[in-house]
């Protein structure tokens, strides 16, 4: 493989993706889901979140998926979503070694989100690095390119946050567009900061497809040299405290766009469109994805009727 072409997908569906999916979806078909998008090659998920059930009652067997998924497979890395102490607490005590924090660079929507000011979710990460030293905590910056409530979201308010949250020693960062209002030039705009001011800093980008956007930022950004990129299978995906907030941009176009621009992701588009064939078939929830109805696909990976 071409390093320099080499992408790494993280799908994010079975946490950004069904937090969204009001229907409870039931733990053996999201063991399934996540099982199909291991067998399309994806080694990196974000399975599941350790949050509050009221807030997101979703994902209450947090503990069953995550334990699952590390007893059958040594070579995925199960990424967990946590708010807080406590989240990171179970998330280590069921088996997970990597977790994401999220604090959003707008204070209206962390407050929306959390119900902490960003202060308040920096002494948590801190909390959490302190209290956990094996595990490796990543940030998911959300709302870097605008905010539901205020609206434009200055740069100076994203470096800072990564900034601090950088010195507390985060392992890397995630650039969120929450709702899916980041444009191309936004997106070279704000990399060519994030690449001056953290050239170190291992960075990945998640951009929701409210607007129709997150193909071409994430070609931008993957001409800028980023090799990160959080996607949705499906096209899954939204925040339930963002108003506005729309799916993910789906795996499966990303996968086929940067396959057809000469990028190598080690996944077979095929059997993707199989599982988000099985996705349409069980999750109750609208997919926003195009390459489904361009290649059509059969549901192998989970037997009985379709809902
Ligand atoms: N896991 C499970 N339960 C949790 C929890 C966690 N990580 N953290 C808090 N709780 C419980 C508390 O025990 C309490 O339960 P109780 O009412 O039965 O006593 C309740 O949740 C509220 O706890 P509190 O500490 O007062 O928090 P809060 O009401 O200020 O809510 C969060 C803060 C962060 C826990 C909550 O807003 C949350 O989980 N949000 C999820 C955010 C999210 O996932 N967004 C989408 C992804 S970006
Ligand atoms: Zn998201």
């Amino acid at each position: 493989m071409d390093c320099n072409k080499k992408i790494q997908i993280i799908d994010v569906g079975p946490r950004d993706g069904f937090q969204n999916v009001k229907s409870f979806i039931d733990t053996p078909t999201k063991l399934a889901i996540i099982d199909g998008l291991y067998q399309s090659g994806i080694r990196v998920i974000e399975v599941t979140s350790f949050v509050s059930p009221k807030a997101i009652p979703q994902m209450v067997d947090a503990a069953d998926v995550a334990k699952a998924v590390i007893a059958r497979y040594v070579d995925l890395r199960p990424i967990a979503l946590v708010p807080n102490l406590r989240g990171a607490e179970n998330a280590f005590e069921s088996g997970i070694r990597e977790v994401v924090c999220v604090i959003s660079a707008s204070e209206a929507h962390n407050s929306a989100n959390v119900n902490r000011t960003i202060d308040e979710s920096l002494a948590s990460l801190n909390t959490i690095i302190k209290a956990l030293p094996t595990m490796q905590v990543r940030l998911d910056v959300a709302t870097a390119f605008g905010c539901p409530f205020s609206g434009k979201v200055p740069e100076e308010n994203v470096l800072h946050l990564v900034e601090a949250a950088t010195k507390l020693g985060v392992q890397g960062i995630t650039l969120c567009d929450t709702i899916g209002v980041a444009n191309p030039a936004q997106v070279r705009s704000l990399l060519a900061a994030m690449q001056r001011e953290f050239p170190a800093t291992s960075l990945a980008l998640h951009f929701h497809n409210t607007r129709g956007m997150g193909l071409a930022n994430i070609c931008v950004a993957a001409e800028m040299g980023v090799r990160d990129f959080e996607t949705s299978a499906g096209g899954l995906g939204g925040c339930p405290f963002a108003p506005g907030s729309e799916g993910n941009t789906a795996t499966e176009d990303t996968v086929h766009m940067l396959h057809e621009m000469g990028y190598e992701t080690g996944i077979d588009l095929d059997k993707l469109l199989g599982t988000v064939q099985c996705i349409a078939d069980h999750v109750d929830a609208p997919l926003t994805g195009k390459m489904l109805g361009v290649h059509k696909s059969t549901c192998s990976n989970i037997s009985g009727n379709a809902n």
